[in-house]
């Protein structure tokens, strides 16, 4: 081959497929290779066919295609497969020459290959990428991090090929070090399971409490689309709902209600745990689906624990004015929880790049994704501008634009939740959401309680209200226990 290639990319499943063609359309010539030959001969003699994109049978043939420094980006499974491209690749590369993994890796993984990658003068970029297939053809969120030095090299690439957001920005900026794209990734996806388990409560709502067919679902969601919960994921629920299957019914109702997850919502919840933040919302949302999986146990349950169960609880339908005044206050509570959710989201990065010594911009996360990825939303617009113009903002509830909104809708969200609660129907996001957001409005807490229980079991110590921080206190409760005290220590 005469002509070398500006990038090569490893893995032509869909979405590699899509990026190599979305490259391609903005001007790149592109080398491609895949484990499985045969899709390389049918995606050259397919959608390929006529393009500037060049086959290679081993990495070795891809990599001698490429102009310097080379680019490879990896496609593939997330796991044990990158690092085995990883050692194929490395020793046919020279030092400045870059390996991009696009997958949806484990951030400590991206974190690790950054390092290694590093000693041997090789640049590593981890980078989330959203949008799924579509995405991947038209503009997906990109969400680069790893090693800087390789960013100048890449980003006319990824930046050519983003999504745009409204204002004409590319969905695509640099993130931080190592695993800090990787990071992000996985929040995205986080939120992402929280906004669809908020969505998946409002349909219970309006399926099982309010009687609504699937038409009237569909129209409100298009409906809550056209206003402030414009969204990717509200658009297409309520696409969804409108198809039927083949015998007439709406087919969302022949699908096991089981859920499957790949593994970014545990991480997330895990990584949450490690750090310390209430990312109530999300670790909620990874719950209910693992509940949701265990469908046949629910079955044997539902004999034995009978209940109410939507409309029973009220014994008939609403009237409309009722249903009505029920979805309105739906929107709104929908609406709130999804604040609460990303400000937890944006609590975990924040404290997640502390911990990790990641310098991140929070409003050109924000502003990523925007477009391109599958939480795409008006809203993303709201948040790039409450860290624009306090790029120190504490957490995105105590931002004025969104504080004002949250003291409107609570009571809404209040009356939805105990509307929810009432009729038996489980939602478990937006009522775990609202604890959290009385909770982080609140002062006081009843910790001082915890605290004594602590020191009454087990002699662990408290701080008072009256005296400095720092300094430790022991009662002996029972008259009984002795004045040694525990260790005091918080994991
Ligand atoms: C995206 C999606 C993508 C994928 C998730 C789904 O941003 O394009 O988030 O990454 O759909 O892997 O994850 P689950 O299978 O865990 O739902």
């Amino acid at each position: 081959m005469e002509k070398k290639a500006d990038i090569g990319l490893i893995g032509l499943a869909v979405m590699g497929q899509n990026l190599v063609l979305n490259m391609n359309d903005r001007g790149y010539a592109v080398a491609v290779h895949n484990r499985t030959t045969g899709r390389i001969t049918e995606f050259l003699e397919g959608p390929a066919k006529g393009r500037e994109i060049y086959g290679a049978d081993t990495p070795a043939e891809l990599v001698a295609q490429l102009k310097k420094p080379r680019r490879v980006m990896l496609m593939v499974k997330a796991g044990p497969v990158v690092d085995s491209y990883i050692d194929t690749l490395v020793p046919l590369l020279d030092p400045g020459d870059i390996v991009i993994d696009g997958g949806n890796s484990h951030y400590p993984d991206s974190e690790r290959r950054t390092s290694a990658l590093r000693e041997r003068g090789i640049h590593y970029i981890g980078t989330g990428v959203s949008g799924g297939e579509e995405g991947a053809r038209t503009g997906p969120s990109i969400m680069p991090g790893g090693e800087v030095k390789a960013w100048p090299s890449v980003k006319p690439i990824f930046q050519s090929i983003a999504a745009r957001a409204p204002d004409g920005a590319p969905c695509c900026d640099w993130v931080g070090d190592g695993g800090a794209g990787h990071y992000v990734k996985m929040i995205h996806n986080a939120i992402e399971y929280g906004d669809m388990q908020l969505i998946t409560e409002a349909y219970q709502i309006m399926k099982d409490l309010l009687g609504m067919n699937h038409e009237e679902m569909a129209e409100r969601f298009a409906g809550w689309n056209a206003g402030r919960l414009e969204s990717y994921l509200i658009e297409i629920t309520a696409n969804i709902l409108r198809v039927n299957d083949q015998d007439g019914s709406p087919l969302v109702e022949k699908i096991l209600d089981t859920a499957g997850q790949k593994g970014t919502g545990k991480w997330t919840v895990v990584d949450a745990a490690q750090l310390g933040i209430p990312v109530t919302l999300i670790a909620e949302a990874v719950f209910a689906r693992a509940l949701s999986a265990r469908k046949d146990e629910r079955i044997r349950a539902s004999e034995v624990l009978q209940g109410p169960d939507g409309q029973t609880a009220a014994g008939s339908l609403p009237s409309p004015e009722e249903r009505e005044r029920i979805l309105t206050d739906l929107e709104a509570a929908v609406y709130a929880a999804k604040i609460t959710s990303y400000a937890q989201g944006f609590m975990l990065i924040r404290e997640a790049a502390r911990e990790y010594g990641w310098t991140i911009d929070y409003g050109a996360v924000a502003g990523m994704w925007r477009g391109g990825c599958i939480i795409r939303s008006a809203f993303l617009s709201d948040i790039t501008a409450a860290y624009k113009e306090n790029p120190d903002l504490e957490n995105l509830l105590q931002a004025p634009v969104f504080s004002r909104v949250m003291v409107e809708a609570v009571p809404a969200w209040r009356r939805s939740v105990v509307q929810a609660v009432e009729s038996g129907i489980p939602a478990p996001a937006m009522s775990s959401s609202l604890s959290f957001f009385e909770a982080y409005r609140s002062a006081r807490l009843p910790a001082n309680l915890l605290q004594a229980q602590r020191d009454y079991f087990g002699a662990h110590t408290y701080e008072r209200v009256d005296k400095p921080r720092g300094e430790y206190f022991h009662t002996n409760w029972t008259g009984s226990g002795g004045s040694v005290t525990s260790g005091t220590y918080d994991a």
